[in-house]
């Protein structure tokens, strides 16, 4: 046995990570496949992603799957994206509510199929008690739409003279959107090597981390995730304040 110093504890992982899942196009266009081949390897990488960031204690992962804007892409896409959602709800619901994961879904339910909003809130249902990973789906999600919905909420109330408009305040809205009672996202991911936001969780990235690869969604792994979790570690968050060194020099003068 060695007494030699212990290695030091690893950093905590952040709560709650949050993955903008791009490139799942490209990946299948480079190898002359198409897109919807993309969109099943893309779905592996999901299910790998969710295996893995519970592994690394990642409390709350939420996983950007079809927003309000790619509805105008081809019909053709489309449904297969939504057959896609259909069938990972159906067969791993199962599984998913075993290894003690806590699923949310998080968007629009308002113009979904009949189905599948029965199957969106039969996956919650099924997986309120968990105590596990949470697993929110964004899906037909869009941030100005959350936004636009929770605004018109509001208003409802305060014309039906349940609410006062001085009782508005950041918390109260917060607690409208979609994302009720989770965590703000410690850390946004985006793949593919694009470094735009397209609508995601405006509010509740405030002051999230962003890390953007460029590796295409189908073929991210663990490497990838800890790559990006090992980034996050080295940021310095100062929420508007000065930051740490800055702080201990006004503590020494
Ligand atoms: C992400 O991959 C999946 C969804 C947006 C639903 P894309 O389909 O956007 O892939 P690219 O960006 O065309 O490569
Ligand atoms: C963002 O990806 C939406 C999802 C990952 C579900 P897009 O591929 O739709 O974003 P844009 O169009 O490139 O901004
Ligand atoms: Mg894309």
């Amino acid at each position: 046995m060695s007494d030699g110093p212990r290695p030091a504890a690893p950093d905590p992982a952040p709560a709650h990570v949050a993955i903008i899942m791009d490139g799942n196009g490209r990946w299948a266009q480079m190898r002359g496949l198409p897109r919807q081949e993309g969109h099943r390897r893309g779905l592996e990488a999901l299910r790998r992603t969710v295996r893995n960031a519970a592994d690394l204690g990642i409390r709350v992962l939420t996983l950007y799957s079809f927003s309000t804007e790619n509805w105008r892409r081809p019909m053709a896409e489309v449904s297969f994206l939504l057959g896609l959602l259909r069938r990972f709800v159906e067969n791993d619901l199962a599984e998913l509510n075993e290894a003690g994961v806590r699923v949310r879904i998080i968007g629009s339910r308002e113009d979904l199929a009949p189905d599948l909003r029965g199957l969106v809130e039969r996956a919650e249902t099924m997986t309120q008690d968990n105590a596990g990973l949470t697993l929110v789906v964004a899906f037909n999600y869009g941030s100005r739409d959350e936004i636009t919905r929770m605004a018109r909420n509001l208003a409802r109330d305060v014309v039906a003279g349940r609410l006062v408009p001085e009782a508005i305040d950041e918390e109260m809205l917060a607690s409208r959107l979609d994302t009720a009672a989770l965590p703000d996202p410690d850390l946004v991911i985006r793949t593919s090597g694009e470094t735009r936001i397209s609508n995601f969780l405006l509010w509740q990235a405030a002051y999230a981390e962003f890390v953007f690869t460029p590796v295409l969604w189908p073929d991210f792994d663990r490497k990838a995730l800890e790559d990006a979790l090992a980034e996050f570690h080295r940021r310095e968050r100062r929420y508007g304040g000065v930051g740490q060194a800055a702080e201990a020099k006004v503590g020494v003068a």
